[in-house]
């Protein structure tokens, strides 16, 4: 069960870490953590509102998100619910609470005890937390229609045409009307004029990313907000920060997208993402309550405590949220940014070396984007491969590096993506860079047979059960989605075998 939280005012916050604590002097040595309760550790007071500004050993982090959770009832006592329960709940809540304080305040939320009060919810990832974001644009339009006696059937939503699927499935799922700003043969993020141009009366919001699924790119948030406000265009932005969110505080912290902009109502991060917890978080912060209609929250006595949840799912495991809490307070505001900047300066390498051998750049470097690298191969009309074969040669030395074909309106644009993650390390990355010039020498010294006997043994092997595409027959050519009708893929599986077609 997981509740909204509030993120906590200024006034509200008392900073724990600076209570004396009338005792004798402190014996524990700064840099000695080998006893975890003889460190300075054991008698700090754990971070509850804003991510610490260093990191804490791992033993330590560990002990003490252990410690909080004996508080909890003991699971196998607890006979209030019917899921299958090795974590609580009351003190996983208070765990919770703090993930959104900690989560909303790199976002610049209003904590300010005169402004809006912020508030938040973990969810499965950002699919989910994406879908409560569009919930509550549009119940909140609905309701604005509905005071101005108004036709409420029609609400549309505006996005690029490179959103990630879980974007069509939200407006999908809610009868929302998809506009889309497509993309060009040059410019994969929204333009923001023409997304303002696209507002119409039946607008619940806007969709900006930071950090697109194919390029890595943050679209530009603030001159939509500054374009809404400068036409007196009363019109919700939600940024989509599902990977960009964990990273773009940390390597680019003047760049302006999220809550310091007034349009700027939601914000999705995954937590599973560069949020550095394994699969199965997300969160998604709002502005105000004003922003989050009443009537799709429900005040749940569960269990003794009257909470409001807004999430799709009633049960939800708890242990993706502790481990958010624990990354939080092991890795710090310090911890992060070491990781981040580390990954964007080797994506920036790589990219870098990919350049060297001719490859065609995409994605912005230097913190301007998210640590991936996004390539094309360079123009070459006789080439016999392309970038679905060099993918298919990599994946043979165990490398999963897609190649992906570009939203509509970009010319069925080919390229291929590497995202950088936390364990890949500049010896990995090597190790790639030395790979792509070998399968590239490969490719490059086929003639026509020995492609043609290529392509036939890819298509035996996709006549293998096991790699089969995995579409049920009766739902195979679906022409309703963005992949459907125009080709655009979410990665190279589906189109794996495209170049051996
Ligand atoms: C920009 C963007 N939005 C949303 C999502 C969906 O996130 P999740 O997998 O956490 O549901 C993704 C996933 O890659 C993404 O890149």
């Amino acid at each position: 069960m997981v509740f909204l939280s509030r993120v906590e005012q200024d006034d509200e916050v008392f900073d724990l870490s600076t209570q004396k604590i009338g005792s004798i002097e402190s014996g524990s040595d700064k840099n000695d953590y080998t006893n975890v309760y003889g460190s300075h550790f054991a008698t700090d007071h754990l971070p509850l509102h804003e991510m610490p500004e260093r990191e804490m050993p791992r033993e330590i982090a560990s002990r003490m998100v252990t410690e909080e959770l004996s508080l909890d009832a003991n699971p196998r006592l607890n006979l209030a619910s019917f899921v299958t329960t090795y974590m609580g709940y009351p003190h996983t809540a208070e765990i919770h609470n703090r993930c959104v304080n900690m989560i909303g305040r790199p976002f610049n939320c209003p904590t300010d005890a005169k402004g809006e009060n912020a508030m938040g919810t973990s969810t499965v990832g950002s699919s989910e937390a994406i879908m409560l974001g569009t919930l509550a644009m549009k119940k909140r339009w609905q309701n604005r229609r509905k005071a101005e006696n108004k036709d409420f059937s029609h609400p549309n939503i505006i996005m690029n045409s490179a959103v990630q699927v879980c974007w069509e499935k939200a407006a999908r799922y809610f009868d929302v009307e998809e506009k889309y700003v497509y993309c060009s043969e040059s410019r994969y993020v929204i333009d923001p004029k023409q997304a303002v141009d696209l507002v119409d009366e039946n607008t619940i919001g806007i969709c900006a990313i930071i950090g697109t699924t194919y390029t890595g790119e943050y679209e530009d948030v603030k001159a939509i907000n500054d374009l809404l406000i400068q036409n007196g265009i009363d019109c919700p932005i939600h940024v989509d920060a599902a990977s960009g969110g964990f990273v773009a505080p940390f390597t680019w912290p003047d760049l302006e997208w999220d809550f310091r902009l007034e349009k700027v109502v939601s914000i999705n991060v995954s937590g599973h993402k560069y949020g550095l917890v394994y699969p199965g978080v997300g969160w998604v912060i709002w502005r105000s309550p004003q922003y989050l209609p009443q009537e799709l929250l429900f005040n749940v006595n569960y269990p003794g405590v009257d909470q409001a949840s807004f999430t799709l799912n009633f049960s939800k495991g708890a242990s993706q949220v502790i481990g958010q809490y624990y990354q939080l307070i092991r890795l710090g505001k310090h911890g992060y940014r070491s990781i981040m900047i580390n990954l964007t300066r080797i994506a920036d390498y790589m990219a870098g070396e990919l350049r060297k051998m001719g490859m065609i750049l995409i994605n912005q470097t230097k913190g301007r984007g998210l640590p991936l690298v996004a390539f094309r191969l360079p123009p070459k009309p006789d080439r016999l491969y392309d970038e679905f074969s060099l993918a298919h040669k990599l994946r043979e030395y165990g490398w999963v590096v897609p190649a992906y074909t570009m939203a509509p309106h970009s010319n069925e644009m080919q390229l291929m993506r590497a995202v950088i993650r936390e364990d890949f390390s500049m010896n990995l990355c090597d190790s790639l860079l030395q790979d792509i010039k070998m399968a590239l020498l490969i490719l490059e010294g086929m003639d026509q047979a020995m492609i043609t006997n290529y392509k036939a043994n890819i298509r035996s092997q996709r006549a293998h059960a096991q790699h089969q595409e995995r579409t049920l027959p009766f739902y195979q050519k679906e022409r309703h989605s963005l992949q459907g009708k125009s080709g655009k893929t979410y990665g190279f599986v589906t189109n794996y075998f495209k170049w051996a077609r």
